[in-house]
């Protein structure tokens, strides 16, 4: 397995240009089976996330050309198997995204049960609670989840308990060929549920209210074809920023929109950055340590779990002390174990991570245990003294496009080791 070598101590100076979000692009990509005509999908990142969706749709025989600049054309006409395999959907949770338009489309969808991963157990009850709502009849049979409908799905009134983003996302794409309106009350707000209704939209559906708590769907007998852009990643824009303040550097960060990150950008500012946005770029100037901030994570648009290890790991350099609160996920503060090895000084109280900052962490060798973690980690080592080997950075490569040539771009000592 490849590792990462940094050798801290280097300022991050210059420019990154950010790619297109994963977490966009993956339920872009499962609600290209709803159309009945080709769609082309733009500005995918050349992540192994993005690949492994893509090999999905493939073994599922439906049709996809892939181009030089990874953008691809999909017809799903050429569906024959309504199976999402065991051996891909434990890879990659997302593939439960294919449920609600496969079932919708085509009346049946067979896709194995997602199981937990490190952060979290991970159930998608409020997904099957939801489809059932607008009619669908579902089994779980050895580790598959069986969905089936008669006709077509018939349009409903769904109530998230709890704010779900792949569940808001999995009932939208249900219900846009469902007979008759779907109302969701308590629906997810993200960005990304934006893009993806706008898509769906591309498509010819009548999808409203997204970036609201209550999306309203006027199900249609059919979508056609469309050429579709994927939003910038606000995540990965949001790293390469906590990076850069945590190196006292100065970056801009280009192909991105700043208005996907308020909560961000006010807590960097808050630890002492100075921040000036374009429409499309976000310029960070960090003059010195960074202050301690204290977050508690919240769906959108309350300050992102996606970026809660990116600022523990700020937090362990900067002056005074911060909290860390995580209230999306039940075990999503494993890292600071890794980080502690490093010589900060976290101690984890319950779901809350306190952080007493230090003057010089030391490298060490690390593990990285999920995506933003292992992110997490590589920034630790961009500060520390000394050299840091990060293991198992398959974790990296599923969210973080070309990871060390960005981060050499901006001056960082980073190389690939591959195992
Ligand atoms: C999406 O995951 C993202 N993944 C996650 O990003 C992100 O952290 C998360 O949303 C929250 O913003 C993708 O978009 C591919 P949820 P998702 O359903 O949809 C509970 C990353 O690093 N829940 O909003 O799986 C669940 O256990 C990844 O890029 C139920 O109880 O998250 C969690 O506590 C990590 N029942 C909470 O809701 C359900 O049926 C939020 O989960 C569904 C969810």
């Amino acid at each position: 397995m490849d590792k990462l070598l940094i050798k801290g101590g280097r300022r991050l100076e210059g420019e990154v240009r950010i790619s297109g979000a994963k977490n966009s692009a993956l339920p872009i990509l499962a609600a290209t089976l709803l159309s009945s005509e080709r769609v082309t999908i733009c500005n995918l990142p050349h992540l192994h996330d993005i690949t492994t969706m893509i090999e999905l749709l493939g073994c599922m025989g439906v049709q996809v050309l892939i181009d030089e600049k990874l953008n691809i054309e999909v017809n799903s006409e050429t569906m024959t198997v309504f199976t999402a395999p065991y051996e891909l959907v434990k890879t990659m949770r997302a593939s439960i995204l294919v449920l609600g338009p496969m079932l919708s489309k085509y009346g049946e969808a067979t896709v194995s049960f997602p199981g937990g991963c490190a952060i979290g157990s991970r159930p998608v009850d409020l997904h099957l609670k939801g489809l059932e709502a607008l009619g669908a009849s579902i089994t779980v049979e050895q580790g598959y989840i069986k969905a089936k409908s008669p006709g077509r799905l018939t349009g409903g009134h769904v109530f998230f308990d709890t704010v779900t983003v792949g569940g808001t996302e999995n009932i939208m794409m249900a219900a846009v060929l469902a007979q008759g309106r779907t109302i969701i009350e308590n629906a997810a707000r993200e960005p990304e549920i934006v893009d993806l209704a706008l898509f769906l939209n591309a498509m010819g559906a009548k999808v409203t209210g997204m970036g609201t708590d209550t999306l309203v769907i006027d199900g249609v007998e059919s979508l056609h074809g469309c050429r579709y852009s994927v939003m910038p990643d606000r995540i990965e824009t949001g790293t390469y920023l906590v990076a850069a303040a945590a190196t006292g550097g100065r970056v801009v960060v280009k192909d991105t929109r700043p208005g996907m990150l308020d909560a961000v950008l006010a807590k960097l500012e808050e630890a002492g950055a100075n921040i000036s946005c374009g429409q499309d770029w976000i310029a960070l100037d960090m003059p010195g340590r960074p202050k301690a901030v204290s977050i508690k994570t919240a769906p959108y648009p309350g300050f992102p779990t996606d970026m809660q290890a990116q600022f523990i790991a700020l937090n362990t350099i900067a002056e005074g002390t911060g909290t860390v609160i995580e209230t999306v996920f039940e075990n999503r503060l494993i890292q600071v174990h890794e980080m502690n090895r490093m010589g900060a000084e976290i101690r984890v109280e319950g779901n809350t991570a306190i952080v007493t900052g230090t003057v010089q962490l030391k490298g060490a060798p690390v593990m990285a245990t999920d995506l933003r973690a292992s992110a997490s980690l590589v920034i630790l080592g961009l500060v520390a003294a000394g050299e840091t080997l990060v293991e198992r950075i398959y974790h990296i490569d599923r969210g973080y496009e070309c990871i060390e040539e960005k981060l050499q771009l901006l001056g960082a000592h980073i190389k690939r080791i591959a195992a």
